[in-house]
């Protein structure tokens, strides 16, 4: 019986967390389900990200998963505490679920000289504070400040991010961070979306601001984890398999996820809910 690490996203996104963990820990089995029909999560209310999340996981745990990444930031924001703190508890104490959040938020401080930080985020992860609250346990001395950008997911999922229009709102979103902080010198793109888009945010810039995507950081933190944390790293089984799950339509995914993933994917259909 496969034992796959499950990985969830609202969409696309997590493909480029998903690219980075396999490239660091190819030995496993891997299933990854992005809910396409119900994106994008970024501006729905808590309780609708909570219950969209909660079924994908539950569905990834049907399929074997001892193990689920949320590789969302706004799943991560809206949905992880919940799941950890209750759902997990009461239904399968015996599986885990991690997010994207804390292992960026534990290392992210490491990058600025200035101790300024600028977030880049969906409007559900911003409003939800998490990163401020995070990076505070970590880093005391380093001021973050956050920016909504709500078109930036909707023209990433509809494959128009090489344009005027994209352009038009990363220096706008860009502008309006730079504004509330001058001396930020490290911008994290706090969505997994985000990576498509790093070099055209990298272009509006000067070469003193970094822009980090997180992608590599979860791959590292997943990796410690499952050294720390053998009763899960042994029940995972190693068949170097990766299966593509999407609740809206397969074509479509597989037209579109090369470019998140780096490589052809073929997807199977799946209803939740
Ligand atoms: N990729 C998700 C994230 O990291 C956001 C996508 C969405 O809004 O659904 O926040």
């Amino acid at each position: 019986m496969q034992t796959p690490i499950g990985v969830f996203d609202s969409g696309y996104g997590g493909l480029t967390v998903l690219k980075e963990i396999t490239k660091h820990l190819p030995q496993y089995d891997y299933i990854y389900l992005g809910d396409n029909a119900r994106t994008p999560y970024g501006n729905r209310s808590f309780e609708t990200v909570y219950h969209y999340t909660w079924q994908c996981v539950q569905w990834l745990f049907k399929q074997g998963c001892p193990l689920v990444i949320v590789a969302c930031n706004t799943a991560s924001a809206k949905g992880l505490r919940s799941i950890q703190q209750n759902d997990l508890r009461k239904y399968y104490p015996e599986k885990k679920v991690l997010g994207v959040i804390r292992p960026t938020t534990e290392i992210i401080g490491n990058f600025s000289k200035t101790h300024h930080v600028g977030i880049m985020a969906t409007s559900g992860t911003v409003q939800s504070q998490s990163y401020l609250i995070e990076i505070e346990k970590f880093f005391p001395d380093t001021k973050v400040v956050q920016q909504a950008c709500p078109m930036l997911v909707p023209l990433i999922e509809n494959n128009e991010f090489e344009n005027e229009a994209a352009d038009y709102f990363i220096k706008k979103y860009l502008d309006e961070l730079l504004q509330q902080d001058e001396k930020i010198d490290t911008i994290l793109l706090a969505c997994t979306h985000y990576p498509l888009i790093k070099k055209r945010i990298e272009k509006f810039l000067p070469a003193n601001i970094s822009v980090i995507a997180q992608g590599e950081i979860v791959a590292a933190s997943l990796k410690d984890y499952l050294n720390r944390h053998a009763e899960i790293e042994e029940q995972l089984s190693k068949n170097k398999t990766i299966q593509f799950y999407t609740t809206d339509s397969a074509e479509d995914f597989n037209d579109h996820a090369t470019i998140f993933y780096g490589e052809k994917v073929r997807s199977q259909h799946l209803e939740v809910g």
